[in-house]
């Protein structure tokens, strides 16, 4: 569905349109970018539905769904219900030593939604913050069951968790920011990327890097954290789920932690509501973030085993040592406990698979192009997957504008993950302009 041209903001006129983004260019920093950038950047002034509406009238379909996170698409009226209606009740209060009835509604919603057996919920403000969060709970752990040693984490290449100092030093050391920042970030132990695709067993060669290092480091090592079948940002690679279910196997002999970074994959992105449920994995820790409130506001959350949060209790602190001034923030308490809600009540399956089907067929043709090394499709995740990174990314990004879609390629990747809501006639569109990217 498109913006009705009602819903457009008309009360600013084109030319403090372009002073806005032009401000914008010169003074307002955005992610991975220089401070002021070469080229402005495109206003968006409303939302609806998959449509983004730019100031300068053209409408977008969101291909990223604002990073993974708007499933259910923009200005959805029963999540605008549920933030104004608790806006009228409170917007903020804080969490140390109060509690409020959005937490427990959302609290409850997770533990019985998760995959496994959780039994405590830790809020926070973002996807980061969350990672941070469930590498404290098994340092702290491992502290209360009397290894203080366990100091490490182990880690997969090509895995992306976050911007902070601790989530960055469990990220890809090679496309992460290790460099630059490595006075600063604590050392961790990584193994290769895991080489065996989605759908696919894996035989015992491809885990013994793992076991290897798990046998050498293992009295170090507080936990494994993996992005489950998908590691995202660190190159939209699809991995198989023999590998993770073997992954826990190795833990368990090594009597590790295992850490599911669920953030970007979480709420039905891959096909199953979580991705561990490929695997019928049980983490120890789980984390969550981006689509938990709809893509409505940053929220984060670690749920972690009875078992991991007695053994925080047991450490010296007799408590988990975090505890950010927006903690469970109710606003997006509110939000997320409906937007979970909305997602249960919705053919998300259906419409997850119908996407995946659409991808498939559509950039089929993408394959045979000279410049393309693969394509691939998982759940409502698309990827083209190039041989050479673009000579000029700006051009790429100006000719997906020109074709009406918002899609921001990194590297050698062209990708996708629209809002469920997407119809087919809109999929074909996004298909048909990722193909001419490539082409
Ligand atoms: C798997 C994964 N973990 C953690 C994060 C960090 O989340 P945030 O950007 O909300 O801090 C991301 C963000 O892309 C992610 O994809």
């Amino acid at each position: 569905m498109r913006l009705q041209p009602s819903l457009i903001s008309s009360t600013k006129r084109n030319a403090a349109y372009a002073a806005d983004t032009e401000f914008d260019r010169q003074h307002l920093w955005h992610p991975y970018e220089s401070a002021q950038a070469a080229e402005l950047r495109p206003l968006v002034v409303a939302a609806e539905g998959v449509y983004l509406q730019l100031a300068d009238g053209r409408q977008l379909i969101d291909g990223m769904a604002s990073w993974w996170s708007a499933i259910h698409g923009y200005n959805q009226p029963r999540l605008n219900a549920a933030v104004s209606t608790q806006l009228q009740q409170m917007s903020h209060v804080m969490f140390g030593g109060l509690a409020h009835p959005p937490a427990v509604a959302l609290g409850q919603l997770l533990l019985e939604l998760a995959p496994g057996h959780f039994d405590q919920v830790f809020y926070s403000d973002s996807g980061s913050v969350a990672v941070e969060v469930a590498l404290k709970m098994a340092l702290q752990y491992w502290r209360g069951r009397g290894q203080p040693e366990r100091q490490r984490f182990l880690a997969l290449r090509g895995g992306y968790h976050g911007d902070t100092f601790g989530a960055m030093s469990v990220c890809d050391p090679v496309t992460g920011m290790h460099q630059l920042f490595r006075g600063g970030m604590p050392k961790q132990y990584f193994v290769p990327r895991p080489s065996v695709p989605f759908g696919t067993d894996c035989d015992e060669r491809e885990l013994e890097p793992v076991a290897r290092s798990l046998k050498r480091h293992g009295q170090h090592i507080a936990a494994l954290i993996v992005e489950p079948i998908v590691q995202g940002a660190g190159g939209m690679w699809f991995y198989s789920a023999d590998y993770l279910r073997r992954l826990r196997e190795l833990c368990d002999t090594a009597d590790v932690l295992l850490i599911a970074d669920e953030i970007a994959t979480g709420f039905g992105r891959t096909g199953r509501m979580f991705a561990c449920e490929h695997a019928a994995l049980q983490a120890d820790v789980l984390c969550l973030g981006k689509a938990l409130t709809g893509g409505y506001m940053s929220l984060g959350a670690t749920l972690c085993s009875a078992t991991v949060a007695a053994g925080v209790n047991a450490s010296e602190a007799r408590a988990l040592l975090h505890g950010p001034t927006f903690m469970a923030n109710p606003l997006a308490c509110a939000v997320a406990a409906e937007s979970v809600r909305l997602l249960l009540e919705s053919p998300w399956s259906e419409r997850v698979m119908a996407i995946e089907a659409g991808f498939k067929s559509s950039l089929e043709v993408a394959r045979s192009l000279p410049g393309v090394a693969d394509v691939r499709c998982l759940g409502a995740i698309a990827v083209i997957e190039l041989r050479e990174p673009p000579a000029d990314p700006a051009l790429l990004q100006r000719r997906l504008l020109d074709r009406g879609v918002w899609l921001r390629p990194f590297g050698r990747l062209i990708y996708a993950m629209p809002p469920y809501t997407i119809e087919r006639s809109e999929l074909e569109q996004l298909a048909s302009a990722m193909v001419e990217a490539a082409r």
